[in-house]
């Protein structure tokens, strides 16, 4: 798929907007929406959901990731998540390792300092390539 316009980005960021509404946050009252879109078309999108044991929270982003699996795969193009005043947050550093799975090197994120690549915001990024590296022609066990 060809890149967005900024008309397609303004639209990945009001279904992030729209979706930040049902966040679950009772305890840092900071809800945040995150959209994508899928290598077919398919947007995706996620909110945050804590809980009382506080280190358990689901980020928004882990809801994109689980959607995007839940509704037949494939791999993301485009992320923006955003906060409750429609400002566009980075993704926190473990999402960014959750999203590079899903979308590469090459997923585009709307950033807070414009469009970046996943390899700029997470340069250098672990991956299953480093699994495959140690593990090729070993049986997993
Ligand atoms: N949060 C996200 O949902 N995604 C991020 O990338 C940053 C942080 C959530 C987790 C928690 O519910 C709240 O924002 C405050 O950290």
């Amino acid at each position: 798929m060809d890149s967005p316009t900024q008309l397609d980005w303004e639209k990945l960021k009001a279904a992030a907007v729209e979706v930040s509404k049902h966040a679950y946050v009772p305890y840092s009252h900071f809800p945040v929406g995150a959209a994508a879109l899928a290598d077919d078309g398919r947007v995706l999108v996620g909110c945050n959901v804590e809980n009382a044991a506080y280190g358990v929270v689901l980020c928004a982003e882990c809801g994109v990731v689980s959607s995007l699996h839940a509704t037949g795969g494939g791999r993301l193009t485009h992320f923006v998540c955003v906060n409750k005043d429609e400002e566009i947050i980075m993704p926190c550093g473990r999402c960014r390792q959750l999203l590079y799975e899903q979308g590469g090197p090459d997923l585009l994120l709307w950033t807070v300092s414009g469009v970046r690549t996943m390899s700029e915001v997470l340069p250098d990024a672990f991956g299953p390539e480093d699994l495959r590296h140690v593990s090729e022609g070993a049986p997993i066990e």
